[in-house]
Order: C-alpha cells, then structure tokens, then sequence
C-alpha cells in the first residue's frame, strides 16, 4: 500500500519545522513509518543547492526558480517516491507551493509559469495533505531571530507577497490545502495540525 504525502506551508517564521517535527513523531508513535524531510534540502544534491540559494547575495528570479525545481526534482526521484512506494508516510517542510507563491507570486513570475516548470520535475507526485500555517506578520517577524537568510532579509512587503500567494493557492486548491491558524503556543497549534490530519 502506498504511503501519505503531507507538506507544511506557510511564511517564513511561521512555525512550520517545528510542526512538521512534532506530527512526524505523533505518527511514528501512532506506528507508522515516517520519512521527515525538506526543502529545499533533503538530499546532497539539494542541500548544496539550498546553501548556494540562501547564501549567495543575489540570484535572478528565473535561475532561483529553476534552482528550486532542481532541488525538488531530486527530492522526489530519491527520497519521496521511494518511501510513498515502500508504504512510508512522507512529512515534508515546503514543496512546490513555496515556489508557486515565493518565485510566482512574490517574484512575479506566474503561477501558471511556475507550475508548469514544478510538473516537469515532480510528474503526479503531489501532497495528499498540504498543512498551511497562518500566523500574524508581527508573530513571524518576531519568531524569525536575528540571522535571516537571503530571503528573509527581503522584509515584510515581500513576506505579505508570500501570504496573498498562499491565500490564493488556498481558494485554487481546497480539496488539499487546509490552513491551520498558527498562532499561539506550540502545542495548541500541534493539536491543531493533528485534527487536521485525522481529518
Ligand atoms: P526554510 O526551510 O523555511 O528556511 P529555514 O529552515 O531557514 O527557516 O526555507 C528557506 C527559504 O527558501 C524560505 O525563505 C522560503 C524559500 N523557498 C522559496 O523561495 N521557494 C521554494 O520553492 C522553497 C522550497 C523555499
């Protein structure tokens, strides 16, 4: 039987490595056998991708978007077909409704275009669940500390960007984004995340 494929969204700050951690141990202890991952990461080729992303001081919008794509399209191929296949739940911190809205939305380059570059890279394997954690501008900010990475350092107009993205992904895609209000304590909104799951 083929696994489930949950993803965690949300602007950066928002929580989501945290939750993304804590439902991975609620379901290993529930006894089923979780691969936690993300992106961009998760495999060598995509981890020396994120650290040229995020630490070089600038990178054009078409590169940094085919970049992430790259980095997913290994992710995908080496690490979440082969445990969706083997019956393994996958929990992934980001996946393509980060690049739909930081590089289509907030970069300008299209949802549409975005899209259509990801299809390429990820063919039908696509979240069962997509968690997005909604939370206040000032929360995030204020939860991000003091060494922001490239894209964090664009602030909060670019931060509000992402959030509108996400909004609209949300009302394109109901029927697997749910969004879970991540304001509050981390086990009240963890409690939050596993309704939505058992759900
Ligand atoms: P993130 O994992 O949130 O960073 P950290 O673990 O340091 O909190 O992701 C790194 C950044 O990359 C984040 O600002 C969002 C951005 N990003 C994109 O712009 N597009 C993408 O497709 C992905 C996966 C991430």
């Amino acid at each position: 039987m083929s696994g489930r494929f949950i993803s965690f969204e949300g602007i950066d700050g928002c929580g989501k490595s945290t939750q993304a951690t804590l439902l991975a141990e609620h379901l290993t202890d529930r006894g089923i056998a979780v691969e936690r991952t993300r992106e961009p990461g998760g495999t060598a080729v995509g981890e020396g991708i994120r650290a040229a992303l995020l630490a070089s001081d600038s990178v054009t919008p078409v590169a940094e978007a085919h970049l992430f794509a790259a980095a997913r399209a290994e992710l995908v191929a080496t690490v979440i077909c082969p445990a969706l296949q083997a019956g393994r739940w996958v929990v992934c911190d980001r996946f393509i409704d980060s690049s739909l809205t930081y590089q289509g939305v907030a970069r300008g380059l299209g949802i549409d275009a975005i899209w259509d570059l990801n299809r390429g890279a990820i063919g039908d394997c696509l979240p069962d669940l997509t968690i997005l954690l909604t939370i206040s501008m000032d929360e995030a900010t204020s939860r991000r500390g003091a060494q922001l990475d490239r894209i964090e350092r664009e602030g909060q107009q670019f931060q509000r960007r992402v959030a509108q993205g996400y909004a609209m992904l949300a009302e394109r895609f109901p029927e697997r984004i749910v969004a879970v209000d991540g304001n509050g304590a981390v086990e009240v909104v963890q409690q939050r995340v596993i309704e939505a799951v058992d759900a």
